[in-house]
């Protein structure tokens, strides 16, 4: 038998509503398949240690004391499952950009969970995978609606709202995303703690942009059910405007979405926390090749095409 145990998780987008989904209202997600961190478990000498192979960094897995996310969900995750605390090397590879919108962090802590449970013999639902996942995502990732942790452990597209049970739809039409990536990390947590700094200024105000935010969101949903694909792009748009009220685009940002404006996308919008990171394009067969060219000529380190259906 292998001593040797590999899981991976995907990463995500936010098609709608990020920022207003920390207070309360709804927003839409999906996995995006194309990028993936991956752990692997395997028997070390002395003690637990994680190596990020990526960023060549190494965590000693301290039982008592977890000042590193990579450490937490360890502890969290062996207390869980009840095991002894065994010598053992976690190795972390990822695809997914860190600090861009798309779910890295959540992504490397679902990967670790399931690598460990793999290891312990044990079985996990995606429900307990999320739940250990999203007490990481709330230590260190700041003020966290749980959407990036729901829509990895569950890999299906959602319609999330904070605090509720998980709710799935149909994509009555599958349809295309060009991702962009401006290679400008920005921690969400910074982009969260700015939009609630403001809030605490000015409640009305940003309320009121929330249910605006909300809105786009239940119509977006509509259309997806009804296959009405030609109604997500100018809903993107309007979405963008108020991500752009709430300060979290960036020139970066406005410079990709006009680029995959102007080569024929319909709507366009930063994903995640913003102020750098990804965007996404809707897209067709028709204007895919023309958008993700027009994308790297605006500067785009990375362009992925997904489909969500
Ligand atoms: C991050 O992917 C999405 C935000 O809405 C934060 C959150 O929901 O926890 C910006």
């Amino acid at each position: 038998m292998s001593s040797r145990f590999s899981a991976s998780a995907c990463g995500k987008i936010i098609l709608f509503g990020e920022h207003a989904v920390v207070y309360g209202r709804p927003a839409i997600a999906a996995p995006v398949t194309q990028v993936q961190a991956t752990a692997t478990v395997e028997p070390g000498g002395h003690g637990l240690i994680i190596h990020a192979a990526d960023i060549d960094r190494s965590v000693m897995v301290d039982p008592h004391t977890s000042i590193d996310p990579l450490a937490a969900i360890v502890n969290l995750t062996l207390e869980h499952l009840n095991c002894p605390r065994p010598d053992l090397e976690i190795t972390i590879r990822s695809t997914i950009p860190i600090a861009s919108g798309l779910g890295s962090g959540a992504a490397v802590s679902t990967a670790i969970v399931r690598a460990l449970a793999q290891w312990s013999g044990a079985r996990l639902e995606d429900a307990e995978v999320n739940a250990l996942v999203y007490e990481v995502e709330k230590l260190y990732h700041g003020t966290t609606s749980g959407i990036d942790n729901t829509v990895i452990a569950y890999q299906k597209p959602v319609y999330f709202i904070r605090g509720e049970a998980l709710q799935t739809f149909t994509v009555a039409q599958p349809f295309k995303v060009a991702i962009g990536n401006t290679g400008v990390a920005s921690p969400t947590k910074i982009a969260v703690g700015d939009v609630r700094a403001g809030w605490e200024v000015d409640r009305a105000r940003y309320e009121a942009w929330f249910d605006r935010i909300g809105a786009i969101v239940r119509q977006a949903r509509a259309a997806i059910e009804s296959g009405a694909i030609d109604r997500l792009g100018p809903l993107m748009d309007q979405n963008q405007v108020l991500l752009r009220d709430l300060d979290v685009s960036s020139v970066e940002l406005e410079r990709l979405i006009f680029a995959a404006q102007q080569a024929g996308a319909s709507g366009a919008k930063l994903v995640g926390g913003g102020r750098g990171g990804n965007m996404i394009a809707l897209v067709n067969d028709h204007n895919v090749e023309s958008v993700s060219a027009a994308l790297r000529d605006a500067g785009a380190v990375n362009v992925i095409v997904t489909e969500i259906k």
